[in-house]
């Protein structure tokens, strides 16, 4: 079964055709991360006049690569929640003209989900159950995963998602948008355990999350408090690099015990990363050591498949597809999930 994927829900226009939701034959990200770098984070408005521009272009090279005619794809699966709704809107309306011309079978496909199924691109896909931890730039979510569309959320932030904690603490330093791969960077040539910033893991049994207090923290830490971080510079004898690699530890600290806990209070005995915070180096090393200390198997997805991309999407949809699921023309797309 050969789908065709496609999500427009933030910043990237991207479709893929993934077969028998496991194996990609084409994978096209077209980034917009250039236009909106001048304005220091995504203004939808402007994402969503390029996915229009994009979605054509992005949808034939994923064909072309693919070697594929439409009417040869077997299903079409569109991001149509969580996102921007602008931005949304124009691949799920790509994703039904698609179906409609060519007759095939839709499914709207929640993007949050379909960052844990971009494992199972991986070889040898997890075993389920599994915990799973979405770690984004618009989520920090652990699920428990049962099975194809059988998620049970287990935490999730109660305020700023990680990602966006990496971009603001990006800005916050000057090092420019995005915030996490800049982050990461300078973070190598820090010492991580110079600045003592106070871990948010709030009840100590708690699956939830919450990175807006270490955000404030950094703020007073970088620009100093009286004038409540307003500063235009930097505070004298700040070391950005040690800043940036302690900021970072507190994140990670937490992600990586939050999930260790729930593989605990689950029972199960894998853990699945996803989301572009997934793609960070510091991240990956710690779930890695954790993972093999405990003697629990662990899946990462290749870094690229950690940021938003169409083929998670196709894996995901061609499963729901497999399973019968079926969207008619009147799929709309939702700028929040419940
Ligand atoms: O999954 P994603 O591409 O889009 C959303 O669904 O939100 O995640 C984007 C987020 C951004 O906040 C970005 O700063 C963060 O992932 N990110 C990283 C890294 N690469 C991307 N955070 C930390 N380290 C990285 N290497
Ligand atoms: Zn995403």
């Amino acid at each position: 079964m050969r789908v065709l994927g496609i999500d427009t829900s933030c910043d990237e226009t991207a479709a893929a055709v993934v077969e028998d939701g496991s194996r990609i034959i084409s994978d096209v990200v077209s980034s917009q991360v250039p236009l909106h770098r001048r304005f220091g984070g995504v203004v939808p408005e402007i994402a969503c006049r390029a996915h229009t521009e994009n979605i054509t272009t992005v949808v034939e090279k994923a064909l072309a690569d693919a070697g594929l005619a439409p009417a040869e794809l077997d299903g079409v699966a569109v991001t149509n929640r969580p996102g921007l709704i602008g931005a949304l809107l124009v691949g799920v309306s790509a994703g039904k003209a698609i179906a409609l011309a060519h007759d095939l079978p839709l499914v709207g496909v929640n993007h949050i989900e379909a960052h844990i199924f971009a494992s199972f691109l991986a070889e040898p896909e997890p075993p389920l159950p599994a915990v799973a931890l979405v770690v984004s730039g618009g989520h920090t979510t652990l699920f428990l995963v049962r099975g194809v569309g059988d998620f049970e959320e287990l935490g999730r932030t109660t305020d700023d998602a990680a990602g966006e904690a990496f971009d603001k603490a990006a800005a916050m330093l000057m090092l420019g948008y995005p915030g996490g791969p800049a982050i990461e960077a300078v973070a190598r040539e820090g010492d991580r355990t110079a600045v003592k910033f106070k871990r948010p893991y709030l009840a100590p049994d708690s699956l939830d999350f919450s990175f807006s207090g270490l955000k404030t923290a950094l703020l007073y830490h970088a620009r100093g408090q009286d004038s409540r971080g307003r500063r235009a510079e930097l505070l004298p004898g700040v070391s950005v690099p040690d800043a940036a690699a302690s900021f970072q530890e507190t994140v990670v600290d937490v992600l990586v015990r939050k999930t260790f806990l729930a593989v605990k209070r689950t029972g199960v005995r894998h853990v699945i990363l996803g989301g572009g915070v997934a793609a960070n180096a510091r991240l990956r090393e710690r779930m890695t050591a954790k993972a093999a200390r405990l003697g629990v198997g662990l899946t990462i997805p290749e870094k690229r498949l950690c940021t938003d991309n169409a083929a998670m999407v196709a894996a995901l949809g061609g499963r729901l597809l497999a399973l019968g699921r079926r969207d008619d023309l009147s799929l709309d797309a939702k700028s929040r999930v419940a």
